[in-house]
């Protein structure tokens, strides 16, 4: 397995601003943890959600060329997500970019096998994608969005890189606006979280950091109107276990092709 990282001629990872610099950190101090911390305190519905919204990345084809699908799992973390598209599309070439070097080595004793061949690691920042333009069939991201510095900008480098048609699929805590999905966050994430992240990781600042970072997050509304601002079509929500978490998914617009249903 190699992990790639910068091409001289266009680095992956620029001009990193600060909060990008301590989230980086942060992640590279949980990474030995991470999947651990995961497991005890999701009790495995993340794996359930991680399946659902995977197969989201299915539109009428998941590859409009001869050659296979390119797929990009972005905030990769330790793979979990880039296995989970292996899985499901065995033929498509994965890559699972991430801008913490550490949290990408925790997940590479994953990959065995097919899976050795067809994911690559790669180092990248979310602001400054290393993709031509028009070069992926799919995006996938879970649990990254919230943590870059800037959403639009972010969300403008998927629009670039994915080619018409493409489709984008978002796993997110995003910021509760009905009371019971505010209420549920309120208690769980600032007691057990903490509590269970600090017991997996020894880190008690990354897990008090998670609800902050879902306060300050965009609400799901004001996402999906950010996806069509940036060219995006057939935006659909869908709320996740009472509303904890929620998978949007939308296509890249396709000017020459059939209107989205
Ligand atoms: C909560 S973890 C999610 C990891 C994985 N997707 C999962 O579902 O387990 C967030 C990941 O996003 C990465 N990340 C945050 N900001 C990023 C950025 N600007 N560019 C690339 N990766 C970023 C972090 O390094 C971290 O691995």
């Amino acid at each position: 397995m190699t992990m790639t990282d910068s091409n001289p001629a266009r680095p992956t990872v620029q001009a990193i601003d600060e909060h990008g610099h301590r989230v980086q950190r942060m992640f590279g101090r949980i990474a030995h943890g991470y999947d651990r911390a995961n497991r005890w305190m999701s009790l495995g519905i993340d794996a359930r959600w991680r399946r659902a919204a995977v197969a989201e990345l299915r539109g009428e084809t998941p590859s409009h060329g001869p050659g296979p699908a390119r797929l990009l799992d972005l905030c990769a973390g330790t793979m979990d997500s880039s296995i989970e598209i292996h899985r499901q599309f065995p033929e498509a070439d994965v890559v699972a970019g991430d801008f913490s070097e550490q949290m990408l080595a925790g997940g590479t004793h994953k990959l065995l096998g097919p899976a050795a061949d067809r994911i690559t690691p790669r180092v990248m920042d979310a602001h400054h994608l290393p993709e031509p333009s028009t070069s992926l069939d799919g995006i996938f991201c879970a649990f990254g969005m919230r943590n870059v510095s800037d959403l639009q900008r972010a969300t403008a480098e998927q629009a670039r890189c994915l080619r018409p048609g493409g489709r984008l699929v978002v796993l997110e805590f995003f910021r509760p606006t009905r009371v019971v999905p505010r209420v549920m966050h309120a208690l769980y994430n600032r007691t057990v979280l903490p509590v269970v992240g600090w017991l997996a990781t020894r880190d008690w600042d990354a897990y008090t950091y998670l609800p902050r970072s879902i306060g300050q997050f965009a609400t799901v509304e004001s996402y999906a109107e950010l996806l069509r601002t940036h060219g995006f079509v057939d935006v659909r929500t869908e709320a996740l276990t009472l509303g904890m978490a929620w998978r949007v998914s939308a296509t890249r617009d396709d000017p020459a092709g059939e209107p989205a249903p």
